[in-house]
């Protein structure tokens, strides 16, 4: 198949590139670097020798999104682009609303009007709010806390409505956990811009020096050692669930979580960083952090099912991948 995945230069759609070119797909990426790096794709071409077509655009602006549409036959598009900072999504709430929704809309729009008929978008756990766990696609959803969350929650409706309107159209819905971890050639991974908001960057950056100490948000949860717990999983076997999603792509839409199932501290999570790595990682335990939910997970038991799919990776292999990105990164590659 050819698919458009736009966001591709991104982290998760980096990874998703190499494991669609390894399927034997045809991908073109389209994403305006405003969260990443060319270099990325280079990097995809050196891991699969394969070759990515690539348009540096701003997939908000119609005419541009039209004239990929037109100039090749698309099987599908994989819909990674957005802004994706919970913190900035408060601060700059119309940017995250613009950004977010209006590409949504205008490759939904594009899609019907080149009969493209399988739509993957990357929704997120956070739809949930504050369920009870493990979170299941069939549960009601509750409110998020940020405009981001927002986003997610109505880029769904938007593709579900559409879907109810016109029955040929096929969209999956994929509920990201925490995806960590990085290609085990160390060539791709997570490059966060500034300070990292999400764990395991922050992590990786005090192991290396780049940081000075971890701060540990709150340890006085009701949960096995008092921190956060979280579904973590491996960014490679989240791209692989997306060309399962992608192939099986069927009329109508599908909900599934991409998780792991299982849940891990904060705690758990810094010390088989340091055991696997064999590292100190200093840290500190701070007030809780405005907004988090104690704990929770996926029941990740409907792409299991359905797509055939299952996370292989373990915590010691998103810990060691996760390091080994952020030790070339040191290197300059
Ligand atoms: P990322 O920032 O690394 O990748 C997003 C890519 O989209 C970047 O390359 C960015 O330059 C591009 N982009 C943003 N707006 C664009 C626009 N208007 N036009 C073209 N390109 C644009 O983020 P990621 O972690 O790879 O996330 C990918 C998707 O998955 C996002 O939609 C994100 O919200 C979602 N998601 C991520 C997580 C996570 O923890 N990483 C969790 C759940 C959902
Ligand atoms: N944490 C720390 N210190 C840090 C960073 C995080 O203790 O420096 C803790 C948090 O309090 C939480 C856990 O580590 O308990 C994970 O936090 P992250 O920021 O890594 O991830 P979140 O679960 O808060 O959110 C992430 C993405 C969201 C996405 C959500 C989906 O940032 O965009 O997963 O589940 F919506």
């Amino acid at each position: 198949m050819r698919i458009l995945v736009t966001g591709g230069a991104g982290y998760i759609g980096s990874h998703t590139c190499v494991e669609l070119l390894e399927a034997g797909h045809e991908v073109i990426v389209a994403d305006n670097l405003c969260n990443s790096r060319k270099e990325s794709l280079e990097m995809v071409k050196r891991i699969t020798g394969k070759d990515v077509l690539f348009y540096e655009v701003d997939v908000t602006e119609e005419q541009v999104v039209e004239k990929i549409f037109r100039s090749h036959r698309l099987d599908g598009v994989i819909h990674f682009a957005g802004l994706k900072a919970v913190g900035e999504s408060l601060e700059k709430p119309l940017s995250y609303y613009y950004n977010n929704l209006v590409s949504t809309m205008i490759l939904t729009k594009m899609s019907l009007k080149y009969d493209v008929n399988r739509f993957v978008f990357s929704s997120s756990a956070t739809v949930y709010g504050d369920n009870t766990v493990p979170f299941k696609e069939t549960m009601k959803l509750l409110p998020t806390t940020n405009p981001y969350g927002e986003t997610k929650a109505m880029s769904e409706r938007i593709l579900m409505d559409t879907v109810k309107a016109d029955q040929s159209f096929g969209v999956t819905l994929l509920r990201y956990f925490n995806p960590v971890g990085a290609h085990e050639s160390g060539l791709i991974g997570e490059e966060p811009n500034g300070a990292p908001n999400n764990l395991m960057p922050f992590i990786t950056q005090v192991a290396s020096g780049r940081r000075e100490k971890l701060s540990i948000f709150g340890n006085d949860y009701d949960t096995v050692d008092g921190t956060g717990v979280r579904d973590y999983i491996h960014v490679v076997d989240l791209a692989k669930g997306h060309v399962m999603a992608v192939e099986k792509l069927k009329p109508g839409v599908e909900i599934y979580n991409l998780g792991t199932g299982r849940g891990t501290s904060v705690l758990e999570l810094v010390h088989t960083f340091m055991e696997v790595n064999e590292l100190d990682v200093p840290y500190e335990i701070r007030e809780r952090r405005q907004g988090d939910i104690s704990s929770y997970y996926a029941d990740a038991s409907k792409a299991r099912i359905e797509l055939g799919w299952i996370a292989e990776k373990t915590i010691e292999d998103m810990v060691r991948d996760a390091w080994r990105f952020e030790k070339k990164q040191a290197e300059g590659k």
